[in-house]
């Protein structure tokens, strides 16, 4: 009987395969059954193991007689069960696109002749009582190998070409032909003269963050992004990146979406894109999406120049950048993350914090206060924006001495509440759209040696005073918004 149960499950697999269309648009049902395929698949590789290691022991005349032994037919039959059912959710899944045909057609023949062997070997083995022959053991072999590499395809195809060597030792690398790891390209500028934007602050993103899903192996929605003639031809939605126009560009606007949209990229539960690394493929896109311009030939808009500098702040220490700061108390990290205030360093290796605040009503309370008045030295950028913070809260602010970049737009502050940056040494950038501020603001920007950009739109700031500001401090970049420059 279950012999019979294997050959007609065989055989109608393969029916399947030869009737099941791969190429047209896959139904739910399909997709669901189809993602079981990862977890199911697990199920014919350790059985098959497993059969492989209790012959291997009957046969060196370890556990001969015991009930071990016996229990390789049942074993079999299950991984041939099983390999059958993965290989038939395998098909539905392949039907969701987007993997490199070559390996995807190796790695689902390979499939295939693994769940025919399997199914081959339990018959063989369900005759056969006690003595096995050299055949059926080269055919258990056989199929352990071809787990491997079936195995291997399916990873490729999972996380992107190279995710099992990316981490390997050199020796074995090069065994392997590829090249040391020292010349994959996550190096730290080297020469900020020929740097380009493209290579040193776009690409290390689309590689760490987009290429498992978008690369040479996988290329979910037809999309690539690890050549510069992928990344401008688009996928099948058509041109993600819009050279000049970010706000046509699908790439940016998925970037930006909530995290629980499902066209969200990077999608859920994957390493996320940063605020400041997203901004920044925001402002390449807009600068042209070239990917020769370089580094010191770039102009920055405001909005992203303390970016810039993050990123040349190993080869040029500029600014607050160029002061010794020790390293952000991880105490102090840790009270002010469970006081509701999420944290980051602004890039690796940096002693620097940017710092948000994701609970919009609870922002700047006294426990954050607290646990900011130990991390002073270190926070230089924050997002306060759309929050309920207020006059009162923000006077925290004046301690807080090398502050860069200031988000208050759209909350209840006004002249008074801002009076608290008074004289701050570093702040280049601040952002109080929205807010009660008038043209007494004037009068403290004054005060601000390294204001670069400041953002005034929708408050009551008049036109005249703007322009009489400018005049006197040309360098600043004073934003009242469209139609009032
Ligand atoms: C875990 C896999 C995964 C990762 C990682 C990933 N994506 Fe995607 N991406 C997908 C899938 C699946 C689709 C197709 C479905 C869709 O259109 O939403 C897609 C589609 C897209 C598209 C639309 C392509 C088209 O024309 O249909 C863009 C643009 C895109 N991704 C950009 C990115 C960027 C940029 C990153 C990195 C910051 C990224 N993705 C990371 C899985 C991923």
């Amino acid at each position: 009987m279950a012999r019979l149960s294997v050959v007609i499950g065989t055989a109608a697999m393969l029916v399947l395969l030869l009737v099941v269309d791969t190429s047209g648009r896959p139904s739910d049902i399909g997709l669901f059954f189809g993602r079981v395929h990862p977890t199911v698949v697990h199920f014919p590789i350790a059985l098959l193991i497993v059969a492989g290691l209790t012959e291997l022991l009957a046969w060196r005349g370890v556990f001969a007689e015991s009930k071990l032994a016996k229990a390789t037919a049942p074993i079999l039959f299950l991984a041939a069960w099983s390999a059958i059912v993965a290989a038939v959710a395998g098909l539905y899944l392949a039907q969701a696109g987007g993997y490199d045909a070559s390996t995807f057609a190796w790695h689902q023949r390979l499939g295939v002749v693994i769940a025919v062997l399997a199914a081959f070997a339990y018959v063989w083995r369900s005759r056969v009582e006690s003595t096995v022959s050299g055949g059926y053991l080269a055919v258990v072999g056989l199929l352990i190998v071809l787990v491997g590499i079936t195995g291997h395809l399916g990873g490729t195809l999972t996380h992107g070409e190279g995710y099992l060597t990316r981490y390997a030792p050199d020796g074995i690398r090069r065994v392997l032909g590829e090249p040391p790891k020292s010349a994959l390209s996550d190096s730290p500028i080297d020469d900020p003269s020929t740097a380009t934007v493209f290579d040193t602050m776009v690409r290390p993103v689309f590689e760490s963050k987009c290429e498992s899903c978008h690369g040479a192996a996988v290329r979910k929605g037809g999309f690539r992004l690890d050549t510069p003639e992928e990344i401008i031809d688009g996928g099948e939605d058509g041109r993600a990146v819009v050279p000049g126009r970010s706000d046509e560009s699908d790439l940016v606007r998925r970037l930006w979406l909530p995290a629980t949209d499902r066209k969200h990229m990077p999608p859920m539960h994957r390493p996320q894109v940063t605020p400041a690394e997203a901004e920044m493929i925001r402002w390449w896109i807009d600068a042209g999406a070239s990917f020769d311009l370089l580094v010191a030939d770039a102009e920055p808009d405001p909005a992203i120049s303390l970016i810039f500098e993050s990123w040349e702040m190993e080869a040029l220490p500029e600014g607050v950048f160029a002061l010794n700061v020790s390293d952000p108390d991880t105490v102090a990290l840790a009270e002010l993350q469970a006081a509701g205030m999420s944290a980051s360093l602004i890039a690796e290796g940096s002693p620097f914090l940017q710092l948000r605040c994701p609970d919009a009503d609870a922002c700047l309370t006294a426990a954050q206060v607290a646990a900011l008045d130990k991390l002073a030295d270190q926070v230089i950028w924050m997002d306060l924006g759309r929050t309920t913070v207020d006059d009162d809260a923000v006077a925290a602010l004046a301690g807080l001495p090398h502050l860069t970049r200031l988000h208050l737009e759209q909350t209840a502050v006004t002249d008074a509440g801002v009076s608290a940056l008074r004289g701050m040494q570093y702040l280049e950038y601040l952002n109080l759209y929205g807010t009660g501020v008038t043209d007494a603001t004037f009068e403290l920007l004054d005060t601000l040696p390294a204001l670069t950009a400041v953002y005034l739109w929708q408050t009551p700031v008049t036109a005249e005073a703007a322009e009489a500001f400018r005049a006197g401090h040309p360098d600043v970049h004073v934003n009242l918004g469209a139609g009032a420059e």
